[in-house]
């Protein structure tokens, strides 16, 4: 594939136009349909905005402006993928819809075009299972905003031809993007390993153990994260990061490690879900006040350390299981979410001994397997060994 391979958007929302205008300004041409006309026309309209802010700040010319928006097409059929060389779904998070998507899909388009599922949450097994020829069907998961986030995970399922995969990730490489292999198991890589920042975050204040602001100025100050986890939560919006973490709960068989919190739950109901709705963790109202953080140097370091160590603990058990490469685990953190360091080379750097020693305190302490930890991080250990 090269930049004259045609290619298809379905759902014009947040990430299908990110994904039309990437496509796009890589110099191909782009089919963007949506089932709603209301939608393709705030695509439209919103893809125009960006070009003239791109301009307006002197990163795109006007006339290489007009060349990318001339490239796509917004279309009201899905007809119009006949000729595409790879379909990239970005519709609503529902398995049924999905399928019946790529149903249609196969019918229209050529037997080797790759049809690509964007899905956060959804197995790519089950996509594939809609169609007759599964060895096309692959996930390639962007993340939000999509023109903005380096990173790109590719996940091949069980039945995805090797060639397919190849083809993906050349693809998206080419694009200019960080693409990481990763099993096709529930939240892929980013969506697996971040839970803890959320999780013991939430539990540390459910504990009295430090408040919401004291939280996010540690791992802000101290750990170099570029925002707190309630800060973030309340960005990302209540209701949606409850969802992720329910999914992925019971997703893992209930395994206790990804338990969700009432805290979030509760705010979630109450409607309370962040800066989309002007209050959650925080008040967003205007004029509201917000608490200030106990700047204490000690405390702050104890909470960074619990996250931190869950949060290693996770991308351990991540490598440990195979669902993704030592440099991919690591990239996938510092490209897809922004952390400041792999959370690998960081606990070469705290030290795996001391990472396990904590967390068999806080698993002895408290006798829940939340905190278990992983196997290889004993095998490290016993063998002295680093990651790097
Ligand atoms: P969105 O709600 O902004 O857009 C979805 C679009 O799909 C809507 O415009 C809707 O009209 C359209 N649509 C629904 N059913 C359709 C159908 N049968 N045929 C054609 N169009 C249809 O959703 P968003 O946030 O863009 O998410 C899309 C997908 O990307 C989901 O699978 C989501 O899990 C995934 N995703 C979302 C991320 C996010 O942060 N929002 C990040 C990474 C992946």
């Amino acid at each position: 594939m090269d930049n004259n391979t045609i290619v298809g958007v379905v759902g014009s929302g947040a990430m299908g136009s990110g994904i039309a205008q990437i496509a796009a300004t890589a110099g191909h041409n782009v089919v963007l349909f949506d089932n709603s006309h209301d939608a393709l026309q705030r695509a439209s309209a919103g893809l125009n905005n960006i070009m003239k802010r791109l301009i307006a700040k002197g990163k795109l010319s006007e006339e290489d402006a007009s060349a990318i928006l001339g490239r796509i097409t917004f279309a009201d059929n899905m007809d119009q993928f006949g000729d595409c060389g790879i379909v990239i779904e970005a519709i609503v998070e529902n398995i049924e819809v999905k399928k019946e998507v790529f149903k249609k899909l196969e019918w229209i388009t050529e037997d080797d075009t790759i049809l690509a599922s964007n899905t956060s949450s959804l197995s790519i097994a089950s996509i594939g299972a809609a169609v007759e020829k599964p060895e096309r069907v692959i996930g390639i998961h962007f993340f939000n905003p999509a023109p903005l986030m380096p990173l790109v995970e590719i996940i091949p399922s069980l039945l995805t031809d090797p060639a397919i995969t190849l083809a993906s990730k050349e693809l998206i490489d080419s694009w200019g993007k960080k693409t990481v292999l990763a099993k096709d198991t529930p939240g892929f890589i980013v969506n697996r390993v971040a839970r803890p920042f959320y999780g013991e975050a939430i539990r540390m204040y459910e504990e009295g153990f430090a408040d919401i602001a004291t939280i996010d100025w540690a791992m802000k100050e101290l750990g170099g994260f570029r925002m707190g986890p309630f800060e973030l939560m309340d960005y990302i919006g209540n209701d949606v990061n409850y969802t992720v973490t329910e999914t992925v709960f019971r997703e893992f068989f209930y395994d206790p490690r990804y338990k969700p919190s009432f805290t979030q739950k509760r705010l979630s109901e109450a409607g309370l879900l962040g800066r989309k709705s002007g209050r959650g963790y925080y008040d967003y109202r205007e004029g509201a006040e917000n608490p200030n953080p106990t700047e204490d140097k000690e405390l702050g370091e104890n909470i960074l350390w619990r996250i931190l160590v869950m949060l290693i603990n996770e991308a351990v058990d991540a490598l440990y299981l195979n669902i993704a490469s030592k440099e991919d685990l690591d990239l996938a953190m510092t490209k897809g979410v922004n952390y400041p360091k792999g959370l690998l080379a960081w606990a070469d750097e705290k030290g795996i001994d001391k990472v396990l020693e904590t967390l068999e305190k806080l698993q002895a302490e408290y006798g829940e397997d939340r905190y278990r930890p992983s196997p290889l991080l004993r095998k490290m250990n016993r063998e002295n060994k680093t990651f790097f």
